[in-house]
């Protein structure tokens, strides 16, 4: 079995270019100690450049946070996937929560955008994740399930192998609230099994699944030690760089 862990900064829609430089160095100084994974910071587009200049400074992959499901035409304020591939980023989220809840992103539009992507070689952060009220009537595993489902249709496992998935309960994001690590790791499992039902356990097992929703430098050990929680998404911490180093020095075997 082999996956990488990601740890994942998402940035939203907060900093500016001219403070990357200064993100990057400060991000650096406070990587103390040995760590385990894969850098990524998602930002908005305008950032992009700036990341890819200081990249190198972390060693960190750059993201972006959405691309249009069109390829091209008479979508104002819609970036598409080839002008993105221009930007040089090596990730894309697609289907937040907040795409979703905002701005009616659908199942169907996250598996237009996850196909866009792998055709053009920019590895997709695919976000699932339940409401409070579905949790609260047992219908998490459903739910999530039924996101996977959708997002992976007509995506072969040579493909799907090739993505990340971030299981992100909405009511974690942005609360303070994190799942418990039981609760972050059944649902993180229930997704692998969903993968290898609709795949194979050989393709299941070798995708990173990482979990999202008020992960910080104190709980991020703890969630990262479970068996198939293979990184983080991270809003509000990835901002500050010595939290964000804290939770990347989390993932030192
Ligand atoms: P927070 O870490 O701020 O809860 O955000 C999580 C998230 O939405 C990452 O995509």
């Amino acid at each position: 079995m082999s996956r990488k862990t990601v740890i994942a900064g998402n940035w939203k829609m907060n900093k500016l270019a001219s403070e990357v430089p200064a993100f990057a160095s400060e991000l650096k100084a406070a990587i103390t100690g040995a760590y385990d994974c894969d850098i990524v910071i998602c930002a908005p587009y305008p950032l992009i450049p700036a990341l890819n200049a200081n990249k190198d400074v972390v060693g960190m992959g750059v993201g972006a946070e959405d691309v249009s499901a069109f390829e091209k035409g008479a979508y104002t304020g819609e970036v598409s996937v080839s002008q993105l591939k221009e930007l040089g980023p090596q990730y894309c989220i697609v289907g937040h929560s907040e795409r979703r809840q905002y701005h009616n992103e659908t199942d169907s539009s996250v598996n237009a955008k996850t196909k866009a992507l792998l055709a053009n070689g920019i590895t997709p952060i695919v976000c699932v994740g339940e409401s409070l009220k579905q949790r609260e009537c047992g219908l998490t595993k459903d739910f999530v399930n039924s996101q996977v489902v959708v997002a992976f249709s007509g995506i072969s496992a040579e493909d799907a192998k090739k993505c990340i998935i971030a299981y992100e309960p909405i009511w974690a994001i942005g609360t303070g609230v994190t799942a418990t690590n039981e609760q972050a790791q059944e649902a993180c499992h229930d997704i692998r099994a969903e993968l290898a039902r609709i795949y194979d356990q050989e393709t299941a097992d070798s995708i990173t699944i990482q979990y999202g929703g008020s992960m910080n430098a104190k709980n991020a050990a703890d969630l990262l030690a479970q068996p198939d929680i293979d990184g983080g998404l991270i809003g509000g911490a990835s901002l500050k760089p010595v939290d964000f180093a804290t939770i990347i020095m989390a993932t030192a075997k």
